[in-house]
């Protein structure tokens, strides 16, 4: 079973994409965090490509450096060393191919979902009636056409999350970054979340990195998990999740499902292990 089991995961740490299929390419990027106490290596000689329209998603212990690495795809914050690609070119700073959700909403309070979906298009440049358009068509996507005109205040944390994620996707980037969107979210609203979410990437594919700190998400979402190491961060392994899309909630039964779950939780432990030492 165990030799099966191996055989099946097929880790690929460095798939041979062709170059025309690779949306991110990330080469022996370090990044060292200088405070008065001394040094943090956030990062240390990390390498990763990642393919057009692919869905990964990030797992590791608390202070492995998933939140750097994705600030640094996003242009928030700068690396070390290495290099940082996208569609071949170099990342500088933040750019309008690349939108960023965060574990927070961000939403601004004072404006309705839909003038917060709509915000950002209005930087864009684009009409009134054209972004009115996009971003109803967006509220619809995560099933929120409804409360247009609501304010954050009148609803739910899920529902507000789900806001962000519209808003995201209405400026149509090519890469969407999400450090764990769902994190604060209770089980049952995370879990319809996740299938939103699904389906949206399903029905408008986009290049998707996405943290969590939750297994199950992982596997259910990815077409690849990435797994970090404790302290400095590097990438440990990566395990392909070879389960046919569209996957639901169901998913979570199949046999696949459990044996790729177990695998990669028994990894991730041994990582929190060091982090507890
Ligand atoms: N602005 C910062 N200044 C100093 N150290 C930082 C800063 N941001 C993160 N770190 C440190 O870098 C490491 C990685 O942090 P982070 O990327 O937030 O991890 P994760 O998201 O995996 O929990 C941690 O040890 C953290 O304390
Ligand atoms: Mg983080």
């Amino acid at each position: 079973m165990a030799g099966n089991t191996s055989k099946l995961m097929n880790n690929v740490i460095n798939p041979q994409h062709s170059k025309e299929q690779i949306k991110i390419e990330i080469k022996g990027l370090n990044k060292v965090y200088k405070t008065r106490t001394g040094e943090t290596i956030a990062l240390q000689n990390t390498d990763l490509t990642i393919k057009n329209n692919e869905f990964v998603c990030v797992v590791g212990p608390s202070g492995c450096g998933k939140t750097t690495l994705l600030n640094i795809i996003g242009g928030l914050e700068e690396s070390t060393s290495g290099s940082i690609k996208v569609e071949g070119v170099e990342v500088k700073g933040p750019g309008k191919e690349r939108g960023v959700v965060f574990q927070q909403y961000a939403l601004f309070p004072w404006k309705t979902v839909l003038k917060n979906v709509e915000f950002g298009l209005k930087l864009r440049g684009l009409s009134k009636q054209e972004r009115q358009a996009k971003a109803e068509h967006y509220l619809d996507l995560v099933g929120l056409k409804d409360f247009a005109h609501a304010y954050p205040k009148e609803l739910s944390g899920g529902m507000k999350q789900r806001v962000a994620i519209a808003r995201a996707y209405a400026v149509e980037p090519e890469v969407l970054l999400m450090d764990e969107p769902f994190g604060a979210l209770d089980a049952q609203t995370r879990a319809q979340l996740q299938e939103e979410l699904l389906k949206t990437w399903q029905k408008e594919k986009k290049t998707c990195f996405f943290i969590t700190h939750d297994v199950e998400e992982a596997v259910i979402l990815a077409q690849r998990v990435i797994i970090m190491s404790a302290r400095p961060g590097r990438i440990k392994e990566i395990i392909e999740v070879d389960i046919p899309y569209p996957r639901d909630q169901s998913t979570k039964l199949d046999e696949r499902f459990i044996e790729i779950k177990n695998e990669i939780w028994s990894k991730v432990y041994r990582e929190y292990l060091e982090v507890s030492k």
